[in-house]
Parts: C-alpha cells; sequence; structure tokens
C-alpha cells in the first residue's frame, strides 16, 4: 500500500483533535499526503503547518461540519476540483450527547446521526467506487467497544457505534475481493476531548490508568490492522477482554448491567 514512487493521499475526519490528530501524524509519517477535515479552521491550519514542517508532506485543510447533510458531497468536490486522489478514509469524527433521549432536541439527535452514521456511509460510497476501480484502498471506521456494551438509558451512542461495526464489516467483505480494505477500529478510553466535549471528564478520570490508551496508540494499531487487511481491531489487550466478555453476555445478563447504569 506504501509506495514511495507513487504519492498517496488519506482523508481524514475529526482531525482537529484526539485520535483523528494522531492518524493525521501517522499517516504523514508513512509516506501519505493528507487533506484534514473537521469544524476547527484553526486547529487544522495549526496541524497542517505542523505535517509539512515535521514530516515534509503535503497537508489540505477543509472546514465543514459533517451535520451538515451536504457535508460529504462538498469534500468529494473539493478533492475532485483539486485533483486529490483519496487512496485511504478515516472516517473517525465523533462525539457523544450526554442526556436522555427526551432531554436533546431533535437537531442535535439528527446531527448526531449525520454526524456518527450517515456521512461515514456517505463519505465511503464516495470515495470507494475511485478505490475500488484502481485495485487499492484503505478505510478505516472509528466504531467502539461501546458497540458490543449493554445500553445505557436513552443513548445513541452504543446503537451507532454498533451500526459502523456492522457497516464496515459489510463494506469490508465487498470490497475486499478488489483490493480495498475497511477496518473498525474498537477503541475504549482514550485520552482525547472527546470526554470534556461530552461533559463527563470528571466521571472517567476516576477510572483506572490501565483501562485508557493514548491517541497515538490507538492510531498506530489502526492504521497497522487496515495494512494487515483486518476486518476489525480492537485496540489494546484491556480492551480486547472487555470487548470479548461483553459480546459474550448472554441478554437477560446484558438487560440487567443496563438497569444498573454503570458501565461506562
Ligand atoms: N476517546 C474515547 O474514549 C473514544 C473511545 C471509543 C471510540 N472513540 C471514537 O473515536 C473517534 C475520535 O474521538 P476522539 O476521542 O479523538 O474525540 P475528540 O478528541 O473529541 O475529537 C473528535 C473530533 O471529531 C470532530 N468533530 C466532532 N463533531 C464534528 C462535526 N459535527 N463535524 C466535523 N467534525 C466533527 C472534532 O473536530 P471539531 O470540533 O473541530 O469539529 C474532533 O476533531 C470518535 O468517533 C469517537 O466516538 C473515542
Amino acid at each position: 500500500m506504501v509506495d514511495s514512487a507513487q504519492p498517496q493521499t488519506a482523508l481524514i475526519t475529526g482531525a482537529s483533535a484526539g485520535i483523528g490528530k494522531a492518524f493525521a501524524h501517522l499517516f504523514a509519517q508513512n509516506g501519505f499526503d493528507v487533506v484534514l477535515v473537521a469544524r476547527r479552521q484553526d486547529k487544522l491550519d495549526e496541524l497542517a503547518n505542523d505535517i509539512k514542517k515535521t514530516h515534509g508532506q503535503l497537508a489540505y485543510v477543509i472546514a465543514l461540519d459533517l451535520g451538515d447533510p451536504d457535508a460529504p458531497q462538498r469534500i468529494f468536490d473539493w478533492c475532485q476540483q483539486h485533483h486529490v486522489q483519496v487512496d485511504a478514509l478515516v472516517n473517525n469524527a465523533g462525539y457523544a450527547l450526554n442526556c436522555d433521549f427526551l432531554d436533546a432536541d431533535w437537531e442535535e439527535h439528527r446531527a448526531f446521526i449525520q454526524v456518527m452514521m450517515t456521512s461515514v456511509v456517505h463519505l465511503t460510497h464516495l470515495f470507494s467506487k475511485g478505490m475500488k476501480a484502481r485495485g487499492r484502498g484503505r478505510i478505516i471506521n472509528l466504531a467502539s467497544i461501546a458497540a458490543w456494551a449493554p445500553q445505557l438509558k436513552g443513548n445513541l451512542y452504543n446503537a451507532a457505534k454498533a451500526f459502523v461495526l456492522d457497516f464496515s464489516q459489510a463494506i469490508d467483505l465487498e470490497l475486499k475481493p478488489h483490493g480495498v480494505h475497511c477496518t473498525a477500529v474498537c477503541p475504549g478510553f482514550t485520552f482525547s476531548e472527546f470526554h470534556d466535549v461530552m461533559g463527563n471528564r470528571k466521571t472517567v478520570s476516576r477510572l483506572p490508568r490501565f483501562l485508557w490508551m493514548t491517541a497515538e496508540e490507538v492510531a498506530q494499531e489502526g492504521f497497522d490492522a487496515v495494512m494487515e487487511g483486518k476486518a476489525v481491531h480492537v485496540p489494546g489487550l484491556v480492551n480486547q477482554g472487555v470487548s470479548q466478555v461483553m459480546a459474550m453476555l448472554p441478554p437477560r445478563v446484558k438487560e440487567f448491567l443496563s438497569k444498573q447504569q454503570k458501565i461506562m
């Protein structure tokens, strides 16, 4: 996949912070030019400059809100207009709403579904056609160990991540024979801005250090997994153990745990 004779480009959503930022550095370090997508233009510009200086790769910035249903098509059109061929796509942008279902208005849920699921599918649909035609490509979709977790009261996050996990496996099955690999990367607790945005930093900071990974560790494992053509990867031994136990829980036990509301 990494062919120094031929420049390659990775497009990373949610590149302004956390795991996305770590992916951007990692792809650039491995010889890819990068297209950086998120809302905060200042953070993306800063990262683009850093990547050019540190890794000597081209870094493009597209600042937009993935909650806008037109965003995936605008990103694709921008790449076409600027003759940027995307060889690797990282659907990483994400967040969680921290409230009961009926306490958020419909616009909040609509935007959440758009960012977490629809934009992932739409960007994959737009960019994987070219990858298939060229006979090579890599797609990383950020799911979570929450995909296997018991449900939390009124929370759409676990459902969204279960969707991303299943969707990624289905796409990998279709595209693998054409040289395009799609990997669902399923992290557990990762140091980033995620829990600050969610507003539960105080609660999660009480969790022991061994449950946490750095964004750089998660990105490295995700990068290796997609290059090896793995359909699903859970970074870290602790997360692998936790996700396997959760996946094996009988529905009644899951229901019991959900009612305790003490899973995450
Ligand atoms: N951290 C964890 O413990 C953890 C665990 C499992 C899975 N994950 C998943 O990993 C992925 C990355 O999360 P992270 O931990 O790196 O979180 P983070 O540090 O909060 O970064 C999230 C990124 O998503 C972008 N983003 C959020 N809403 C957006 C929108 N509407 N339009 C465009 N970009 C948007 C943010 O950029 P702007 O604010 O600049 O738009 C930011 O770059 C997410 O999919 C998350 O669900 C995280």
